[in-house]
């Protein structure tokens, strides 16, 4: 049987903005018929972090197989296709081009029409793929390695930023603190794990509140203070507690994200909160704010991690609801590294 009907949208969606080399295949904007990552994680850990002219080079070579695959397995052709969105940013610029000139070659060999995708937008929308009664408006907070917004989505692909970090963004501070304690890269997912075993009240890490906007973000500070605590412990030739160190910095980044956005959601008067980015994964973080948010009466949306790192799916949902509204792109579509939310 047919997996489609000829009246349904299907957009193959391609991303490329960091480490992640990602094809996805979108029915209707919410159902997912293949969703192919190959992660160059591995690749990168040697260096400590991500090195852009490698993930470019690994992008050029994996991107046709990881397309071919996605869709094999969501068993179409291209024949059956409506769109091809493809993220052109914010990220790495070479790694955003690979993605960018893919999908322009396949939109200019097929005639299928292009519709460029904001990284951020797919991250917010990965929210529909597994909440199918969630719609705008709500709140959402994306944290990922290179941003921490506030976003308040006001319908599909529109937003307006109220918060957003001052320095570090929360998945950056997870990658240093995890680099200083030894743990290596990427540190979200180590931190995550080692933080069970250590006590999240053993160190108190300060948590930042920005003067002049209470929905803003700082974390560069905690991070001097986690380094400031480890050379202390050096000097004075104590041995460190990895784990504490782990869960008492994890539990300040937590405290402060669930307060920050918890307060926006209230203030301006809404019900539905969802989260978003790579560090929507840690599972300490979603238990706080089902706890919170579930004290609070408000409806806590998230998506499973895999939806949450780095995938295409969430592109081709994002690509989806910017195609209902008429929006395409044409063949001079660039890489904008610096993309700001709201701006395309
Ligand atoms: O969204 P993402 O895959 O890429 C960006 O768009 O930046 O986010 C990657 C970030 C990394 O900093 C990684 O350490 C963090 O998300 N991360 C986590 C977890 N899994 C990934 N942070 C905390 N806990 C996790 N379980
Ligand atoms: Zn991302």
């Amino acid at each position: 049987m047919e997996r489609f009907n000829k009246e349904d949208i299907l957009i193959l969606a391609i991303e490329s903005s960091c480490d992640e080399t990602a094809a996805s295949v979108v029915k209707n904007g919410r159902e997912v018929l293949s969703n192919i990552i190959y992660t160059q994680i591995a690749l990168h850990t040697q260096f400590g972090g991500v090195v852009p002219e490698i993930a470019s080079r690994k992008h050029i070579e994996k991107i046709n197989q990881v397309i071919e695959q996605a869709l094999k397995e969501a068993e179409v052709t291209l024949q059956d296709i409506t769109a091809i969105a493809v993220t052109y940013g914010p990220g790495l610029v070479g790694a955003l081009l690979v993605g960018v000139a893919e999908a322009k070659a396949i939109s200019f060999a097929t005639g299928i029409p292009l519709v460029g995708v904001h990284h951020i937008s797919g991250h917010i929308s990965a929210n529909y793929i597994e909440h199918k009664e969630l719609e705008p408006p709500f709140v959402c907070l994306v944290a990922s390695g290179g941003h921490s917004h506030l976003v308040i989505v006001r319908d599909y692909g529109e937003y307006e930023i109220i918060g957003r970090t001052r320095d570090d963004a929360a998945g950056e501070a997870f990658d240093k603190v995890a680099r200083a304690i030894g743990l290596g890269y990427p540190g979200g997912p180590k931190i995550d794990k080692l933080s069970r075993e250590g006590n999240p009240d053993a160190i108190p890490f300060p948590r930042a509140k920005v003067a002049e906007n209470e929905y803003d973000f700082s974390f560069s500070g905690l991070k001097s203070a986690v380094l400031n605590y480890l050379n202390s412990c050096q000097m004075k030739g104590e041995k460190v507690n990895q784990a504490d160190v782990a869960a008492s910095f994890q539990k300040a980044v937590i405290d402060v994200l669930v307060e920050h956005s918890l307060h926006a959601v209230k203030a301006y008067g809404f019900r539905k909160f969802a989260i978003a980015g790579g560090v929507a994964s840690n599972s300490s973080l979603r238990e706080a704010f089902e706890r919170e948010c579930a004290r609070r009466k408000i409806e806590f949306y998230y998506p499973s991690p895999v939806y949450c790192t780095d995938n295409a799916a969430m592109i081709g949902v994002a690509g989806y609801y910017e195609y209902q509204k008429g929006v395409r792109h044409g063949y001079d579509l660039n890489a904008v590294p610096n993309l700001k939310l709201g701006e395309w």
